[in-house]
């Protein structure tokens, strides 16, 4: 096992914040794992995995535990679905693409989402109409202070718009190792409702489109306005959309007639925080090396040398703001690490 010290964590998140590891392995295999949780001259430890939706402030004075497990294999199919096993490490739009290859449906929605499958549950991953538990089955993970393998079935998960128990009661108890999704492999269930895909769809002359022209309308539309990780560091969305109640909404809408919403159910509706954001004046906004994204404010970027704090000491900024213009709470959705 090979533990290094002082390992800048740089290329491991994608906000491409340079903090360091105190300590720092990398794991490929179950049993690597088991023994290094068992560890007891590391006491503390910290679990990174694609780093894509956590924000480090500051250094890190554990034992950085690179989860780097790989493998995609079909557990179970038969002629209309299949069930796939996927190792916590395998890059999630590397995993798309394969679904593509083979021709199953289900992911093609969430084409282009950074990060690894194995954190896709903890959020449960969504865009264009499609969230991760519309295809999961189960996960398998280890807890931290046993080592045991434990599974999650989809119930268990507890999952909601960007949460799950895994950002609550089991918050840092697991490591999530596999993740098993139920992909059909005819008769595809097609999400083109979301509006921007239907525009896509339509300028290329696509009345039939396939999980493929999905996948491909996606990856243009999140291309147009979605900044890279490898040229520009961010974390996706930085907050969530927040909902609120009826009644707040009824003053809210009457105040401001043009602002887009969602209604979740007959009692709350959501508002996309990237309006709120961008009413609120900063859009483009540069703050040394800390922005708020030129084409969607919702997402947060590092043009270099931002520190965590600069990019946290923003946010909170945009949190009030915002909340002193519409009297609307807006909660990061990354991961802050204090
Ligand atoms: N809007 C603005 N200004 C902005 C950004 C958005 O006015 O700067 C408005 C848009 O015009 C539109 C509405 O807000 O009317 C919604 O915008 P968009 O369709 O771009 O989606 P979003 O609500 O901003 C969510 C997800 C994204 C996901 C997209 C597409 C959250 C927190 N974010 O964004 O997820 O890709 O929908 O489904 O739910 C992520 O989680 O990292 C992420 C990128």
């Amino acid at each position: 096992m090979n533990i290094q010290e002082n390992i800048s964590l740089k290329a491991y998140n994608t906000f491409g914040i340079d903090v360091k590891a105190r300590y720092f392995v990398e794991i490929t295999g179950l049993v690597q794992l088991q023994k290094v949780l068992e560890l007891k001259s590391y006491p503390k430890k910290f679990i990174i995995s694609g780093g894509s939706n956590m924000l480090l402030t500051k250094d890190i004075d554990a034992l950085v535990i690179h989860i780097n497990l790989k493998g995609i294999t079909i557990a179970e199919e038969n002629e209309d679905e299949v069930k796939i096993k996927v190792m916590a490490g395998e890059n999630w739009h590397g995993l798309v693409q394969w679904t593509l290859e083979k021709g199953y449906g289900g992911l093609e929605n969430l084409s282009l989402i950074p990060g690894n499958t194995g954190t896709a549950p903890i959020q449960n991953i969504g865009a264009y109409g499609v969230e991760l538990k519309d295809v999961f089955v189960s996960c398998t993970a280890m807890e931290i202070k046993t080592g045991e393998l434990v599974s999650f079935d989809n119930e268990a998960c507890k999952f909601g718009y960007r949460d799950s128990i895994f950002k609550n009661e089991a918050k840092g108890q697991y490591i999530i190792t596999s993740v098993h999704l139920k992909l059909t492999k005819k008769n595809h269930v097609l999400h083109t409702g979301y509006g921007a895909i239907e525009a896509e769809l339509k300028k290329n002359g696509i009345v039939y489109p396939t999980i493929r022209d999905i996948s491909d309308a996606v990856i243009t539309i999140r291309q147009s306005k979605l900044p890279d990780p490898a040229a520009l560091g961010n974390s996706g969305s930085f907050f969530k959309n927040p909902v609120i109640s009826k009644k707040a909404f009824e003053k809210f809408i009457k105040k401001h007639p043009e602002a887009p919403h969602y209604e979740v159910d007959e009692e709350e509706f959501k508002i996309p925080a990237g309006w709120l954001i961008e009413q609120a004046g900063f859009k483009g906004k540069r703050f040394g090396d800390a922005g708020v994204h030129e084409k969607q404010a919702l997402v947060l970027v590092n043009y270099g040398n931002a520190t965590g704090e600069d990019i946290l000491k923003l946010s909170q900024l945009i949190q009030k703001e915002v909340a002193q213009k519409f009297n609307i709470k807006i909660q990061p959705e990354v991961n802050i690490i204090k």
